[in-house]
């Protein structure tokens, strides 16, 4: 029996059948986690608002993996979407059984070039940003749990994972953003809007983790460290500096990892935020 005690360990990873809607899930890291659960046997449904880049990637994972995958275009701030995309994935698939809150606004502050950046320091951070990145990150994961969530708890079973970051544990370090010959109110920062979301999704992990216990869903987060894209030399290099394992990820790396966590595997785990970052916040 899948997942009951005494099962092989190969089998608490298989996820046969399981349907696993992900968020944002044409982005970067989204195909990756759509591609780990469609190794695995189950049926990723790619949701996002770039729904020609959801489908296409859906297809190709289908072909790649042999299973069935599903894109749809989606914005998950509005509960009205977030309902049909259920509906649609009742109708398709009969079930959910795995939702991965993976989408948000990810602003790339590291980007080579002198650009001033005086909108992303606080004190002119614009709140039209603020609004827009808390609706994602924060209110869309909240809407896609109620919805999704209240779903698998009708049924007493599923998984929620949250997708956070180191930087939902430790402060961004602003020196590794700065750029030669700005003046310091110049300076690109990371964004405020961006750690009070990761730190929300971890605050969110472990409030729908207990009021759902007792009703077989589990909630976990993924905190994973920056993924290498390419970004220049200079910025690489200070924030290797700041990593024990001295590099940062490649984007495979957080696969098995959302294996785990979205499968029979953790299942005696809920409420925890696994930190996979290199090491990063350990020092
Ligand atoms: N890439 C990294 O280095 C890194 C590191 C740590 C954490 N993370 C986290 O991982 C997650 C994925 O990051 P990524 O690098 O793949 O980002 P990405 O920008 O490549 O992908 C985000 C996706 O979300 C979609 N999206 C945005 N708003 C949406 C909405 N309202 N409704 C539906 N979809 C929407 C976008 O269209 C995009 O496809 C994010 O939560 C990010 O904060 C990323």
């Amino acid at each position: 029996m899948r997942g009951a005690p005494g099962a092989s360990v190969r089998d608490q990873f298989d996820l046969t059948g399981r349907v696993a809607m992900i968020t944002g899930g044409a982005g970067l890291l989204g195909v990756r986690h759509a591609e780990a659960i469609a190794e695995m046997g189950g049926i990723p449904v790619l949701v996002d608002l770039d729904g020609e880049g959801a489908q296409a990637w859906a297809a190709e994972i289908a072909a790649v993996y042999g299973v069935q995958a599903m894109g749809i275009q989606a914005d998950i701030t509005q509960p009205k979407m977030v309902s049909g995309v259920l509906a649609r994935i009742l109708d398709t698939f009969e079930r959910v059984d795995i939702l991965i809150n993976n989408a948000a606004h990810n602003p790339k502050m590291e980007a080579s070039g002198t650009v001033s950046a005086h909108w992303s320091r606080l004190e002119h951070f614009p709140l039209d940003i603020w609004n827009r990145d808390i609706a994602v990150g924060l209110t869309g994961a909240f809407l896609c749990s109620q919805i999704i969530g209240a779903e698998m708890a009708r049924r007493g079973k599923g998984v929620i994972l949250n997708i956070a970051s180191d930087l939902g544990v430790i402060a961004p370090d602003q020196r590794v953003y700065r750029q030669p010959g700005l003046p310091d109110e110049e300076q690109p920062v990371k964004p405020v809007s961006y750690s009070v979301v990761k730190h929300g999704l971890i605050g969110l992990t472990r409030y729908l983790a207990t009021y759902w216990a007792d009703r077989g869903v589990r909630v976990n987060a993924l905190s994973p460290g920056g993924v290498y894209t390419g970004q220049n030399e200079v910025f690489v290099q200070r924030l290797t500096n700041l990593i024990p394992l001295g590099r940062m990820a490649y984007e495979d790396e957080y696969k098995a990892a959302v294996v785990f966590l979205v499968s029979d595997a953790s299942s005696y785990m809920t409420g925890a935020n696994l930190v996979i970052d290199g090491g990063r916040t350990v020092w």
